[in-house]
């Protein structure tokens, strides 16, 4: 007889906290997570992420899931889906010590004929030469492959992306035999109701999610150029990028600080490994490369417009639009550099209540004071509120609209800037 599936997903965070409420409608789902505090938010309803809803999360939790900070309340789970970070050291290696101590805890309850899947981004290879030989280091001496197996699902989530949600997007699957393909497609095909693609192999599946990151990486990288081009010349990107979309084959890209979890991270995993084939990951490093020095352009470029010692209200800190995530955020590099030119910048971001001591309150009490506002991360609320924006400055002050979003370019009270 079939056994019953019960799942663990381990690392709940913004992939696996949404993965794991999802498997909870179909399947046994016990969530883990090394963080006690995370855990003990997440019992309560509380989604620091916000990825999920209070109520959705605490109707889970009366149903089939369940939270713990505890690996051996694992012990009986037959699929482990494993979505811990994989970041980068500070010198732009890949940092394995998430995954690494993930495999050692389920090393430790590993059972005959259970299946280990990971959904974290790694390089091609990741999975079986780095995984595979730490969960092989258990109790009952199980082999991989032959006692317990291994899949690979690359996850596509996009955080604040209410279109593309995990109920709908393509998923990729791939495991180490036929066995292991049809039981991935059967558990994820529960999740979502767009289709499953069996990958000819795991390496293949890894492979495909790295590329994905790396090749937008690349091309918000030529937009970016194209940016700094356009600034020299006395033109707007944007307005360039409004007629070339015009093209039926044109591919929409636009300019910006590249931060976050993925984009910026990915293409090192990519570029680590293509060094080790001995082959020169020239465009990958080169596109990486270009879109870490955007900060500083965009930081110079207001700075020519400034008096010294000016006052600036920098509008949006988070790494992107509408969500609460501050990981490798670039904005901060640009206030770095604006504040290294002793210039007095103040930060507000409606998703971030305590950035530092410089956080000031969007309301008319700030009202004329500023000589320069700079919209860095144009969420919804400053969306809503543009004709608040331009409020805060002074006379004659300038205001600067990284992502082009507010067409304030024919008004004469203030220099309007973007890219
Ligand atoms: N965030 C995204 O948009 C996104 C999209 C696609 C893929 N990914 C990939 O998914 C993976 C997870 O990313 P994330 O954004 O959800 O990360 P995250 O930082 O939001 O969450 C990871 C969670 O794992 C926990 N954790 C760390 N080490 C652990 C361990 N040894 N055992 C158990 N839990 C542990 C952390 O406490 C944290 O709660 C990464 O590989 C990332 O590249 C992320």
């Amino acid at each position: 007889m079939e056994k019953k599936k019960k799942i663990a997903v381990l690392g709940l965070g913004y992939v696996g906290l949404p993965l794991a409420v999802s498997l909870s409608s179909s399947f046994k789902v016990i969530g883990f997570d090394i963080s006690l505090n995370r855990v003990s938010q997440l019992i309560k309803g509380i989604d620091t992420t916000l990825e999920v809803k209070k109520e959705k999360l605490l109707k889970s939790q009366r149903k089939n899931l369940s939270l713990t900070h505890n690996y051996k309340d694992l012990s009986d789970c037959n699929i482990f889906i494993v979505t811990v970070p994989t970041p980068i050291t500070k010198n732009k290696k890949p940092d394995f010590r998430p995954l690494i101590g993930v495999c050692k805890t389920i090393s430790k309850i590993l059972k005959e004929g259970d299946t280990v899947v990971f959904e974290s981004t790694v390089y091609p290879g990741a999975t079986e030469e780095i995984c595979a030989p730490i969960l092989e280091k258990n109790k009952l001496s199980l082999k991989s492959g032959k006692n317990f197996f291994l899949g690979y699902s690359p996850e596509r989530v996009n955080p604040g992306d209410k279109v593309h949600t995990i109920d709908k997007i393509e998923k990729v699957v791939a495991g180490q035999n036929k066995k292991i393909e049809k039981l991935l497609t059967e558990v994820y095909s529960k999740l979502t109701k767009g289709k499953v693609f069996v990958a000819e192999s795991i390496k293949v599946a890894e492979a495909s999610k790295v590329i994905e990151n790396s090749q937008r990486d690349i091309n918000i990288a030529f937009i970016n150029e194209v940016a700094k081009i356009c600034s020299r010349l006395n033109i707007s990107v944007y307005d360039v990028l409004d007629a070339s979309s015009t093209k039926w084959n044109f591919l929409p890209f636009q300019p910006g600080l590249v931060g976050g979890h993925c984009i910026g991270v990915d293409p090192y995993y990519l570029s680590h490994k293509s060094l080790e084939l001995k082959i020169d990951p020239k465009v990958i490093l080169s596109g990486r490369q270009t879109n870490d020095d955007m900060p500083i352009f965009i930081a110079k470029k207001v700075d020519q417009f400034l008096k010294k010692k000016s006052k600036i209200l920098f509008l949006g800190v988070t790494f992107k639009e509408d969500v609460p995530d501050l990981r490798n955020s670039k904005s901060f590099d640009v206030i770095n550099f604006l504040r290294k030119k002793k210039h007095q910048v103040k930060l507000h971001d409606p998703f971030v209540s305590d950035i530092d001591s410089e956080t000031i309150k969007f309301n008319s009490s700030n009202f004329k004071v500023f000589d320069c506002v700079i919209l860095s991360v144009p969420h919804k609320f400053y969306l809503k509120n543009s004709d608040k924006l331009t409020k805060f400055l002074k006379p004659e002050g300038v205001f600067f609209d990284l992502k082009g979003k507010i067409n304030f370019k024919q008004k004469k009270e203030f220099t309007y800037l973007s890219l």
